[in-house]
């Protein structure tokens, strides 16, 4: 590695629970024995004019985790803020979640993800050089139990051992994209197109509408506000009940799993039972209570009477179906944040939970400071200063 041609490097990370953060770390080791000089900026920090305000030899990195085959919400977002650019060399990193069940090692899939922030980067102008995914512990515990810490260490050391023989090429100027991992992404990118097409979208729109509105807080939550202060969507509202205050998920939630992860009392839960019940509340077949009223009320035929086309009573129904979900979730979220806050059915929903019994997840050498914006830590340390002075007797 004696004669690399990037010099400078800038990495733009996004990072729920810590893996693509560390990632971005065990890059930046590989390259700075040899010298470089490298920058990990998270995404809520980036200041266009200064980090790219150098010479020739930069390359510009995108690293996010995977959700749902997609990039996350906000790296979408960031992608479509990043300024056009023509010729700047840009690598694209998309961490994924893997799984060890005893000596077998199941990779994870990241589809779309890394693909897609390469396409927007081509489309405003940026030289793609490397398209990569990597495995990582998976973070995904309101799916699957967290992984036992032994499990941890050989994914992340199967993955560092990669990027070391990996990163040097990338730094030297070679180009990876034609690769054997990409072609399994586009194995499952094929697939997905062809089972559900726009699953992709789909899983944006509906984990933001529903997943986000499976979390709360058990018993156990002391009302710290950890979780609020380091969300990167500042999507929870601190709310009182009672005499102490809990956290509120709102639809800023893209569930990154941070606050899950890093809650020291472990309080945080995905509401198993409430999203089946949530799934059955969204379900009930209310198109079909509404055509038999007005056909009882009304003796109404529309499609046999010739009013609407079968086309317009399909279009009707889907209409409908919207209005009543998002209302069903909107207030059913308000219900149960309600009942949540007796202990019995606070205590109900948390042991018919599954991620009551699980092993939390985040990248152990990862703290939580790490992952905060600089904007975040400022605002908290002007927040403390005033405390501070106002607890202070006058
Ligand atoms: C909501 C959500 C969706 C996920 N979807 C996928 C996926 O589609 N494929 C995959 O391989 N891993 C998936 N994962 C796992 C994460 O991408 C993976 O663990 C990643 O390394 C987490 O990075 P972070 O700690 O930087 O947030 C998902 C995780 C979450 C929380
Ligand atoms: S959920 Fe955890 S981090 Fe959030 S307020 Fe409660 S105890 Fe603190
Ligand atoms: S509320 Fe929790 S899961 Fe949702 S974006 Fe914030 S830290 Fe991530």
């Amino acid at each position: 590695m004696d004669d690399l041609i990037y010099k400078k490097a800038v990495f733009y990370v996004m990072s729920g629970t810590g893996n693509t953060y560390r990632v971005s770390r065990w890059i930046e080791e590989t390259v700075n024995r040899d010298k470089t000089e490298t920058k990990v900026v998270m995404i809520e920090d980036a200041d266009f004019n200064k980090d790219f305000n150098h010479s020739n030899d930069l390359l510009l990195g995108l690293l996010f985790p995977t959700h749902g085959f997609m990039p996350p919400w906000s790296m979408i977002k960031f992608l479509f803020r990043i300024p056009k650019r023509s010729d700047l060399p840009v690598m694209c990193v998309a961490t994924r979640g893997a799984l060890k069940i005893g000596s077998l090692h199941i990779p994870g899939a990241s589809g779309f993800a890394a693909f897609f922030a390469a396409i927007v980067m081509f489309l405003k102008g940026y030289r793609v050089k490397a398209i990569f995914s990597l495995d990582m512990p998976s973070n995904f515990i309101n799916f699957h139990w967290g992984l036992h810490p032994k499990n941890v260490d050989k994914i992340s050391k199967r993955s560092q051992h990669r990027l070391k023989l990996l990163i040097p090429r990338i730094f030297n100027g070679q180009r990876i994209l034609f690769t054997r991992n990409n072609l399994w992404e586009i194995l499952w990118c094929v697939l997905l197109l062809w089972l559900v097409p726009l699953l992709p979208i789909a899983y944006l729109i509906i984990a933001r509408m529903f997943m986000a509105k499976v979390m709360f807080s058990n018993n156990d939550c002391v009302g710290c506000g950890m979780c609020a202060r380091n969300c990167p969507n500042n999507a929870i509202l601190m709310k009182k009940i009672g005499s102490k205050k809990h956290p509120y998920w709102t639809y800023h939630c893209e569930n990154c799993l941070r606050c899950m992860g890093y809650c020291k009392k472990k309080a945080v839960e995905a509401g198993h039972s409430w999203a089946v019940l949530l799934y059955f509340i969204t379900s009930i077949p209310i198109i079909s209570f509404v055509w038999v009223w007005l056909h009882e009320a009304l003796n109404f035929f529309p499609v046999k009477s010739g009013y609407l086309t079968i086309e317009a009573v399909y279009v009707f129904n889907f209409l409908l179906y919207i209005v009543y979900f998002l209302s069903a979730v909107f207030l059913s979220y308000w219900i149960f944040w309600y009942l949540i806050r007796f202990p019995f059915f606070n205590s109900f929903f948390s042991l018919t939970t599954l991620t009551h019994y699980y092993r939390r997840y985040h990248q152990p050498e990862t703290k939580v400071k790490h992952l905060v914006s600089k904007k975040n830590k400022s605002a908290d340390a002007r927040d403390s200063s005033v405390n501070r002075k106002a607890a202070m007797p006058s």
